[in-house]
Order: structure tokens, then C-alpha cells, then sequence
């Protein structure tokens, strides 16, 4: 049996912001597989970065998928937004707003990926009664918010749970980890099960992306 496949989702938000089309297109040369865009709106968490608009610009960039984390409360006002602007996949956190359900319903009718993500403190059971809407599971492994910071590792035993939900299912759903993933870090969510690994300050503050995305597939 082949191993599976692994996916390196860089994160902009550790990007140079100052030249944002050029980061791309580096990244996507240095062999992500998907690109990471965070959307931060200063209220569901205590950081503001970009919107729609910024997706929409970087779109003719890249021809990597965009796999767009939505940071913002309520998320399903601007769903559409994302979609037109060229997301591919759109998550978003159950606390976000009162119908996950619903949500996902709308960003599987606009023909885009839909994804649930867990903050730390939310379990994996939070996404169990809407699996069967779920293209992508996203496991934080920080507090979301900021690029740069430490791995929480107690979070590995809810990816391991995660993905023996994931295959109950027979499905194929994406298990993903967000926050603190490094080289040293990324061997332990591959080993719980996570089979796509977001990596901002990992590869965007490396001097070499290449090796950078690289070292995280192990
Ligand atoms: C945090 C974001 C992450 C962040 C990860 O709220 O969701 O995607 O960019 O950054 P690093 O990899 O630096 O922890
Ligand atoms: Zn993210």
C-alpha cells in the first residue's frame, strides 16, 4: 500500500504582506499543495487581517487550491463572498454562529468544499451530527488568532479520535492541523492521523520555502 498522501497548506498570514502575489506564487513553486488564507475579523478573534477582496486579487496568482479558514462571527453573511472570490474550500468554526448545519449546507450549494473547524477547547463530537456535510476536519492546535504560536499536543488525542469518526464514514474528509506545526511537531499530527498540515511562520519564515514545506512532509 502506498503512504497517503500528505498535503503542506502554507499560511499567508506569515506571508510578506507588503508583496502577497509574489508569496504565492513562491509557495506554490516550493510545492504546496494547498494555500492557507485565515480571515480574522477582530471580533471572533482578537486579530483582524484580510477579506474577499484579498482572495479575489490572489486568485489569478495561483492555481492551488484555496483553502479559506473563516475567523469571523457570523460567518454566513459573507459565505457567498468567499466562494465568488475563489475559495475552494471554506471552514468555519462551530461558535461562529447558531446553524452549522446550515452553513454547511449553503457552502456545499455554492459548489465549494465545506469544513468544520475545532478551537481547542471544542470537542470532537462537536462536528459528529454534520459529518456527512463535512469535506475537511480542521483541528486547531492553538488558540486561533496569531501566526507563530506553540503546538498544544494535547490536542493529538482529538485528531486520533477524529480519524477513526472520519473512517466510520467510508468518506473521503480531509483531517487537517492548524497552529504551531513545525518540522519537529508535524511527525506527531501525521502519526495521530492528520493527513493535511497548515505551516505559516514553518514555511513563510524560512529562507528556503522548498526545503521548509519539504521538511514538514518528514
Ligand atoms: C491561527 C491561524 C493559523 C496561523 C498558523 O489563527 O489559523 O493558520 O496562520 O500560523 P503558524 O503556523 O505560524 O502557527
Ligand atoms: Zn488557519
Amino acid at each position: 500500500m502506498s503512504p497517503p498522501k500528505i498535503r503542506i497548506a502554507p499560511s499567508l498570514l506569515a506571508a510578506d504582506f507588503s508583496r502577497l502575489g509574489d508569496e504565492v506564487r513562491a509557495a506554490e513553486r516550493a510545492g504546496a499543495d494547498w494555500l492557507h488564507l485565515d480571515i480574522m475579523d477582530g471580533h471572533f478573534v482578537p486579530n483582524i487581517s484580510f477579506g474577499p477582496a484579498l482572495v479575489r486579487a490572489l486568485r489569478p496568482h495561483s492555481a492551488l487550491p484555496f483553502d479559506v479558514h473563516l475567523m469571523i462571527a457570523p460567518a454566513d453573511p459573507f459565505l457567498a463572498a468567499f466562494a465568488e472570490a475563489g475559495a475552494d474550500v471554506i471552514s468555519l468554526h462551530p461558535e461562529a454562529g447558531p446553524h452549522l448545519h446550515r452553513s454547511l449546507q449553503t457552502i456545499r450549494a455554492l459548489g465549494r468544499r465545506a469544513g468544520v473547524v475545532l478551537n481547542p477547547a471544542t470537542p470532537a463530537s462537536a462536528v459528529a451530527p454534520v459529518l456527512d456535510l463535512c469535506d475537511l476536519i480542521l483541528v486547531m492546535s492553538v488558540n486561533p488568532g496569531f501566526g507563530g504560536q506553540t503546538f498544544l499536543d494535547s490536542q493529538l488525542p482529538k485528531i486520533a479520535e477524529l480519524r477513526r469518526m472520519i473512517a466510520a464514514t467510508g468518506r473521503d474528509i480531509a483531517l487537517e492541523v492548524d497552529g504551531g506545526v513545525t518540522a519537529e511537531t508535524a511527525p506527531r499530527c501525521l502519526a495521530a492521523g492528520a493527513d493535511t498540515l497548515v505551516a505559516g511562520t514553518a514555511v513563510f519564515g524560512a529562507t528556503d520555502y522548498a526545503a521548509a514545506i519539504a521538511a514538514l512532509r518528514g
